[in-house]
C-alpha cells in the first residue's frame, strides 16, 4: 500500500514539473485547497512540485504568494502535506515570516521524530537568529549551518596574509603544482636570498614542494614565489580518513585559524582524492563543532578549505587557503579559453632567462601571461604579442596595462606567421602554442614546424625559445639546440616543456 502511494506520489510529481508554472498555480493549486484531507495526502506530490517550479520560475510577488500558501500548508492537519511544504520552502527563498511559522511548529506541536527531521532541514537552509535561539531543540548541525551562514552574511571573513606565523617546529607547508613543475619552484625559492633564510625545502616530489620554516614568517611571504599553485600547511597527520581525527587535528589548529582568519572562522573540507564525502563531511563538521563551536563548516564561499590528502600509507590534514582571484595574478583581468596556468607561465618566463635587454615575442599570446610574467621579472627591452584572435589581442592588452609593466608593447592581429619580424631581431620566445586539444588544429604538427623555423630565423645568436610542445618535432635547423627538457602536465594531459637556444653559427 505504502509503495503505490509514494509512486503515485513520484508519479504525480513528475507529471506537473512539466507544466509550467501558470497552470500550476491557477488549475491544480485551487483544486488542491478544495480536495478532502484524505485525497489532499494522495496530492501531497503538488506542493513538491510547486517548490521546485517556483525555485526556477515566477516573479518576486508571486513567489510571495506561493511562500503564504506554503506557510497555511504548516498548519495542515496532515504530516505529510506539512513535511512536503517544509522542504518546498526553502526552494523558493523563503524569509522571515517563514523561519517563524517553522519555529512556531518545533515549539508549539513537538513535532515527532521524522517531521523535526524535516523542520530541522528547512531551517538549516533558511534559519537565522530566531533558529540560534532555539538551537538545543534541533541538531547540532542545524545550529552549525545557521552560525555559518550569518556569519558569512555578516562579514565575509578574510585571510590575515601578513599576519606572522611563528616559527613551529614541524610545521610543514605544502606547494602543489602541475605536475612537472616542482624543480621550478624549488629553484625559485633557492634563488632568493630572503626566502631562502625564512624556509627550507624539506622535500619534493611529483606535483608537491614541502617546506619547513626557518624564522617566523607570513603568508604573503610564500606569494612572492609565483611558480606554484596553492599553498597549504599540514594541520596534522592521521591513519585513516575518519570524522574523529580529522574533527580532532582541526579543533587542536583553531589558534593558528584564528591567528589568520579575519572574521568568523570558515571552512570547506575537500577530499581531492576520494570525491565528494557528503556523509563524512558532515560528521567532521558536527564533531570539530562540538569541540571547537568557532569552527564553521561552510561550502559556500569559505576563505579556507581544509583538504584530506594521501601520504606515504597515510593522510593529511591540510590547511589551505581559498585565493579566489590569486593575489599574484591579478593582472588577470579577462581571460582567453585556453589561457595557460598562471603558474606554468611563471615557469616558463624563468626558464627563458633575463639577458637585461630582451626583446620577447609571444607568437600565440592569448591572454598575455608568459609575456606579463616575463616583464615581471624585468631586463626587458620590448614585448611582442602575436594572435590571430581579434579578442585575445585585447584582452591580452588590458591584462598587461592591468600589471603597470613600464615596458613597451607592441600586438599585431594575425597568424604568428605574417607577423613582420626581422631575421635576428627577439631575443626569447616564450610561448605556449595551441594543443589541439579542445579545439582540433588541422595540421598541428605543420604549426610547430613552422613554429621551429620561424624561431631559428628570428631569434639572435643567443636567443632562446621556450615552449610546451605538444608533439615529439624538433627543429630542421640545426642551429636551434635543444638545451632543456621536462615533462609536464598540462591540466590532464602531458606535454615537453622545452628550451632551445639558437647557436652563434
Ligand atoms: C594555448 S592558447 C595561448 C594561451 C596564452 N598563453 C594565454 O596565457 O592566454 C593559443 C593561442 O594561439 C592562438 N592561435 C592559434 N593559431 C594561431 C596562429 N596560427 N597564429 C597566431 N595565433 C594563433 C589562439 O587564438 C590562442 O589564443
Amino acid at each position: 500500500m505504502k509503495t503505490t502511494s509514494t509512486n503515485a506520489a513520484k508519479d504525480l510529481y513528475k507529471e506537473l514539473r512539466r507544466l509550467g508554472w501558470q497552470q500550476i498555480w491557477s488549475n491544480h493549486v485551487p483544486e488542491f485547497n478544495r480536495e478532502t484531507p484524505g485525497s489532499k495526502t494522495r496530492n501531497a506530490g503538488l506542493v513538491r512540485a510547486v517548490g521546485v517550479v517556483f525555485l526556477e520560475s515566477g516573479s518576486p510577488s508571486q513567489k510571495a504568494e506561493v511562500a503564504a500558501w506554503l506557510r497555511s500548508l504548516l498548519k495542515d492537519p496532515d504530516e505529510k502535506i506539512r513535511r512536503y511544504a517544509m522542504a518546498a520552502l526553502p526552494k523558493i527563498g523563503a524569509e522571515a515570516p517563514d523561519e517563524e511559522a517553522l519555529i512556531e511548529l518545533l515549539q508549539r506541536d513537538n513535532p515527532a521524530e521524522r517531521e523535526r527531521r524535516y523542520l530541522a532541514r528547512a531551517l538549516d537552509k533558511i534559519g537565522g537568529k530566531a533558529t540560534l535561539d532555539v538551537a538545543d531543540k534541533l541538531p547540532v548541525q542545524t545550529a552549525l549551518k545557521v552560525k555559518a551562514s550569518i556569519a558569512r552574511e555578516e562579514s565575509p571573513s578574510t585571510i590575515r596574509l601578513d599576519e606572522k606565523i611563528e616559527k613551529v617546529a614541524g610545521l610543514q607547508i605544502q606547494l602543489r603544482s602541475r605536475r612537472g613543475l616542482e624543480g621550478f619552484i624549488r629553484q625559485e625559492l633557492e634563488s632568493s636570498p630572503k626566502m631562502k633564510a625564512l624556509f627550507e625545502v624539506k622535500s619534493s616530489r611529483p606535483g608537491l614542494v614541502e617546506l619547513s620554516p626557518l624564522a617566523d614568517f607570513s603568508p604573503s611571504d610564500l606569494l612572492t614565489l609565483r611558480c606554484f599553485g596553492t599553498l597549504a600547511f599540514v594541520l596534522g597527520k592521521i591513519l585513516k580518513p575518519d570524522a574523529e581525527p580529522i574533527a580532532k587535528v582541526l579543533a587542536a589548529s583553531s589558534r593558528l585559524l584564528q591567528t589568520l582568519t579575519q572574521g568568523s572562522i570558515r571552512y570547506r573540507l575537500e577530499f581531492p582524492s576520494l570525491g565528494h564525502q557528503r556523509a563524512l563531511v558532515r560528521e567532521i563538521a558536527n564533531r570539530a563543532y562540538a569541540l571547537c563551536p568557532d569552527l564553521l563548516n561552510d561550502a559556500r564561499s569559505a576563505p579556507w578549505a581544509v583538504e584530506i590528502h594521501p601520504y606515504d600509507g597515510q593522510f593529511l590534514v591540510e590547511l589551505r587557503p581559498r585565493l579566489s582571484p590569486d593575489p599574484r595574478f591579478s593582472y588577470r583581468r579577462l581571460d582567453v579559453p585556453a589561457a595557460s596556468h598562471p603558474p606554468l607561465a611563471a615557469c616558463m618566463a624563468r626558464l627563458a632567462g633575463n639577458s637585461g635587454k630582451d626583446v620577447v615575442w609571444d607568437p600565440f599570446c592569448g591572454s598575455g601571461l608568459e609575456l606579463i610574467e616575463r616583464g615581471l621579472l624585468g631586463g626587458v627591452r620590448k614585448l611582442l604579442g602575436s594572435d590571430r584572435s581579434a579578442a585575445a589581442i585585447d584582452i591580452a592588452k588590458s591584462n598587461l596595462a592591468a600589471a603597470t609593466l613600464r615596458v613597451e608593447a607592441d600586438f599585431f592581429h594575425g597568424d604568428f606567421r605574417e607577423a613582420d619580424l626581422a631575421s635576428n631581431s627577439i631575443s626569447q620566445i616564450i610561448t605556449n602554442p595551441p594543443m589541439g586539444r579542445r579545439v582540433p588544429i588541422p595540421n598541428l604538427a605543420g604549426l610547430i614546424g613552422d613554429l621551429l623555423e620561424t624561431a631559428a630565423r628570428v631569434l639572435q645568436p643567443g636567443g632562446v625559445l621556450v615552449f610546451a610542445n605538444p608533439l615529439s618535432i624538433r627543429p630542421s635547423d640545426a642551429q636551434l639546440k635543444l638545451d632543456m627538457k621536462q615533462r609536464i602536465d598540462l591540466g590532464g594531459f602531458d606535454v615537453q616543456l622545452e628550451r632551445y637556444i639558437k647557436t652563434h653559427r
